[in-house]
């Protein structure tokens, strides 16, 4: 892991920005972006290999009672005001320097200005996150899909932990979530929604910042559906907040889109001990997201158990989409559950499964760069693997 240094320490100084060429000043607005506006990590798809049965890359899974891993350092250097504070000073001024020089120098010199431009671009991009409304720590990132030729944007906004206080990992938008996202997004056949029919009902578990739940909402409001239910679940009382903050953003009232996407209280390890549930979980789901939900011992369980409840019956077949849990995990080195705990309570359906209940209906490994992310810059981590679960009622 790759330790930052504070801006004040890393930066050229204020007073000396024009003696730094224009490179140099790249280099030193990306680093400020690796603060401040990083990407997620592992969101590149490089590979996308359809793999039933892979166990081996299972076996490298992770240790129960382990966690996601977070940054603290990182996150205490954003959330440090007077850095902050440094940062917007010095993005100021760099941005006033560029203008001077594009508006004084002879462009036939310099051999045209894009170089300048660009910088200029990147500096007052960061500029306006930084200086933005948004609280010391929080990070407002654009994700950008593409569905054919329609394009989706979903606007997140990511709050700090509270106190590194580990239940609120859902503030923080994770890997899977961008992969789920994006391959809903590109190629929605695949999850039964190429042709989203009237009245489908969508559940996701564990949606954290929203952007499964957002990115499909949009999605299905492009391609027209007709009275769809997106329903956006989570637990901690901060990331529920945070997630009714960027449903708002991204659905501003008078809502009226056809399918409406809303955020729910839902406990995986209460929801399944209650005789009668209210709406709008009296209703079963069509289609259950969950990325990067199994990270602790219990989860696998407790996952299963609301699945079991909330999903559609095949017997009932009141919309045309075939009843399925997706799930996708990271394959972490050193972190959480072992992935065969997830084989375990869904075999696979040729394994011996009980007729009627949950199995493994196939499973994908898809990989990804580690790019922009602190932590792989060490050069130990570049790629991230995940694992893409199609679960459903046992043929
Ligand atoms: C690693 S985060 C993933 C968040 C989001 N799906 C993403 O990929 O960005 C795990 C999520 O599961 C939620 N979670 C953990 N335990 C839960 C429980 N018992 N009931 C409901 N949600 C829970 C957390 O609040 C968090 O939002």
């Amino acid at each position: 892991m790759t330790v930052l240094s504070a801006p004040t320490s890393h930066l050229p100084p204020i007073g000396k920005i024009q003696k730094y060429s224009a490179e140099d000043l790249t280099k030193a607005v990306r680093y400020l972006r690796l603060i401040y506006n990083p990407d997620v990590r592992g969101i590149r798809r490089i590979d996308r290999n359809r793999q039933k049965h892979r166990s081996e890359l299972l076996s490298a899974s992770l240790k129960p009672g382990s966690r996601p891993s977070t940054d603290p350092s990182l996150e205490a250097l954003r959330s440090d005001t007077f850095e902050r504070a440094y940062a917007i000073r010095w993005l100021t001024a760099l941005v006033s320097q560029v203008y001077q020089l594009l508006e004084f120098a002879d462009e036939d010199l310099h051999g045209g200005f894009s170089d300048l431009e660009d910088l200029l671009q990147q500096a007052s991009a960061l500029l306006a996150i930084c200086a933005g409304t948004a609280s010391a720590g929080t990070i407002t990132r654009t994700f950008r899909f593409q569905n054919g030729d329609t394009p989706i944007e979903v606007q997140l906004t990511d709050v700090p932990l509270e106190n590194q206080d580990y239940p609120s990992v859902g503030a923080q938008t994770w890997g899977s979530a961008c992969l789920l996202a994006e391959m809903l997004v590109e190629d929605p056949g695949v999850f039964d929604l190429g042709s989203p029919p009237t009245g489908v009902r969508v559940l996701e578990l564990g949606a954290g910042t929203g952007l499964v739940s957002v990115a499909l909402g949009k999605l299905l409001n492009a391609k027209g559906c007709c009275a769809g239910t997106v329903l956006a679940t989570d637990f901690h009382p901060s990331v529920l907040a945070n997630l009714e903050n960027n449903l708002a953003a991204n659905f501003p009232p008078p809502n009226l889109q056809s399918v409406s996407v809303s955020s729910h209280c839902l406990d995986w390890a209460k929801f399944p001990a209650l005789q009668d549930p209210s709406a709008p979980f009296d209703q079963p789901f069509d289609l259950i997201f969950g990325a990067d939900i199994i990270y602790e011992a219990e989860h696998v369980r407790w996952v299963k158990n609301c699945v079991e409840k909330l999903l559609r019956k095949p017997f009932s077949p009141s919309v045309d989409v075939r009843p399925a849990f997706h799930l996708i995990i990271p394959l972490r080195p050193t972190h959480t559950l072992e992935s065969s705990a997830i084989e375990e309570v869904y075999p696979f359906a040729s394994e011996g499964a009980m007729d009627g209940g949950l199995v493994t209906l196939s499973k994908d490994v898809v990989v990804c760069e580690a790019s922009g992310d602190v932590r792989s810059r060490g050069g130990t981590i570049e790629e991230v693997e995940y694992v893409h679960y199609a679960i459903g009622w046992c043929p």
